[in-house]
C-alpha cells in the first residue's frame, strides 16, 4: 500500500505493508536509526517519535498510522532550535551515558518544551514517565530539561 506522510518536515511516499511496525519503517526503509528498539512492547520509550506533535511508541504503531500525518523523529528534532537547546542542556547536565534511551528522551522532552515548557519538576517527571533509562538515573536528565526550560524562558 502507498503511504504518504511528512517525515522530519519533508513529504515522503512509501510502498509498504500497512501493518509493518512504524519503528521498522523508520529504521529499515528510511535508515533513521535514532529510534531504538528496547522492549518492543510500548513500555520503555526508546522508540518514541512524535505523531502530529504527540509522543507515541513507534514499536506499537504501524505504517498505516503515519498515513497523512506528520512524524518527527529524534533526527528531525535534533535539527530544530529547541532540540538543539535540549541536546546542549543534556550535555551540560552530564545526562547521557550509553545513549540508548536518549533519542526517546529527546523526543519526549522536546514535546514537553513545545507544549508546556514550565520549569516544573513534577510536570517534567510526568512528561518523561514513559521513558526508561537503565544507566544514568533520572535526576540529571530532569536537570537537563529544567535547564532547557529556563534557557527557553529567558531567551538565552
Ligand atoms: S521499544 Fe518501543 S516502547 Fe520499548
Ligand atoms: S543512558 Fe543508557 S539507557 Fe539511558
Amino acid at each position: 500500500m502507498e503511504i504518504k506522510f511528512k517525515l522530519n518536515r519533508k513529504d515522503v511516499v512509501i510502498d509498504v505493508d500497512p501493518m509493518k511496525r512504524l519503528l521498522d519503517v523508520l529504521r529499515e526503509d528510511f535508515h533513521l536509526m535514532g529510534s531504538k528498539e528496547g522492549c518492543g512492547e510500548g513500555e520503555c520509550g526508546a522508540c518514541t517519535v512524535l505523531l502530529d506533535n504527540k509522543p507515541i511508541t513507534s514499536c506499537t504503531a504501524n505504517a498505516i498510522h503515519a498515513n497523512g500525518k506528520e512524524i518527527l523523529t529524534a533526527e528531525g528534532i535534533s535539527e530544530e532550535p529547541e532540540g538543539k537547546l535540549l541536546i546542549k542542556c543534556f550535555d551540560e547536565a552530564n545526562a547521557v551515558q550509553c545513549g540508548f534511551c536518549f533519542p526517546g528522551f529527546l523526543v519526549s522532552s522536546y514535546s514537553y518544551l513545545q507544549n508546556d515548557g514550565e520549569k516544573n519538576l513534577d510536570k517534567i517527571k510526568t512528561a518523561l514517565s514513559g521513558n526508561i533509562c537503565r544507566c544514568t538515573g533520572y535526576q540529571k536528565i530532569f536537570e537537563g530539561v529544567m535547564m532547557a526550560c529556563d534557557e527557553k524562558e529567558n531567551g538565552e
